[in-house]
């Protein structure tokens, strides 16, 4: 199943932060015009919540109650982390998985940033104690002394620069019991770049691929065919890494990878979405991460 959005939005209406600057990355679409390289790392996330709070009013994604999809997810935990017990939710959406990961036996705590998919988390949480919800910023929430045997973040790496990402990775080293596991939803350059110019609708509204090979990120913008049109479309930018690419960014935060289990594709020959594909075909895998040797 095809899931993933990225977009940019104009109109955010969440918290403001900017990205520091430190990896030498490239200037992309969302500030308009051509591509062009830059020594500037400028990618800011501030796009985040007005992108995906339009998207899930566009789509309906964080609403709802988990289907096959989730209940794959709650089944890649069992597998990749088969001792979880503890599992700390990263950018949760409308908390279908963290819902199929309670009825699987597990106690999960979602974060997301967006209320509409918050609302939607909480609801699901009412009949579940196991899982508690928590409307913040994964970037600066304090979770105080909790820590979890399993962190998942599913579907969303890539939102700022590398270096936002290397922070979000040393708070996940820090939240992470020792022994613990991190499994990383990570999106393909490969995949993404040949999806470039790709369109697709879901009710009225229209989404199109993009890609930035400057910053390697996928590019995904998002409107309303009926209301505003292209012209009020949002847009996400999201960091794409091989394996090769993120083991040298989680080993910035003495973090390792020692599984990649690739997800699949969409074949736009035939409209289908085929589930089990090699990596080098793969939209994005999943990483198994762990703390580094005689690391934190
Ligand atoms: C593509 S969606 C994936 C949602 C869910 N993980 C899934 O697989 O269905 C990305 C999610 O990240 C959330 N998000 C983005 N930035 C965040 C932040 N700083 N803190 C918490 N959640 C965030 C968005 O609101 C959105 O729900």
């Amino acid at each position: 199943m095809e899931r993933s959005g990225a977009a940019s939005s104009e109109r955010s209406a969440g918290p403001s932060r900017t990205s520091r600057r430190v990896f030498p990355l490239g200037l992309g679409s969302i500030f308009g015009g051509d591509a062009s390289f830059s020594a500037a790392n400028v990618w800011p996330m501030e796009w985040a919540y007005g992108f995906y709070e339009r998207q899930g009013a566009l789509t309906g994604l964080y609403s709802g109650d988990p289907d096959d999809y989730y209940r794959g997810q709650a089944d890649r935990i069992r597998r990749l982390a088969p001792d979880a017990k503890t599992v700390l939710e990263l950018a949760a959406g409308g908390g279908q998985a963290a819902d199929a990961a309670v009825d699987d036996g597990l106690t999960v705590t979602a974060v997301e940033l967006v209320a509409r998919a918050a609302t939607n988390a909480r609801r699901l949480a009412a009949s579940r104690p196991a899982l508690t919800v928590l409307e913040v910023d994964m970037y600066a929430v304090d979770l105080g002394d909790a820590r979890f045997d399993t962190v998942v973040y599913w579907d969303g790496l890539g939102i700022g620069s590398d270096q936002d990402q290397l922070a979000l990775l040393e708070r996940v080293r820090d939240w992470m019991c020792p022994g613990g596991r991190l499994l990383l939803d990570v999106h393909t350059p490969w995949y993404w770049a040949s999806a470039a110019g790709r369109e697709a609708s879901q009710g009225t509204a229209r989404r199109r691929y993009g890609f930035d090979p400057y910053g390697c990120r996928m590019l995904d913008k998002w409107w309303d065919t009926e209301v505003g049109g292209e012209d009020e479309a949002v847009e996400q930018s999201l960091r794409c890494y091989s394996p090769a690419d993120l083991a040298l960014l989680v080993g910035a935060a003495e973090l390792e990878v020692t599984t990649v289990e690739p997800h699949g594709a969409l074949n736009y020959e035939t409209g289908t979405y085929e589930p089990a594909v090699p990596l080098q075909r793969a939209m994005s895998y999943t990483a198994v991460i762990v703390a580094e040797e005689g690391g934190a």
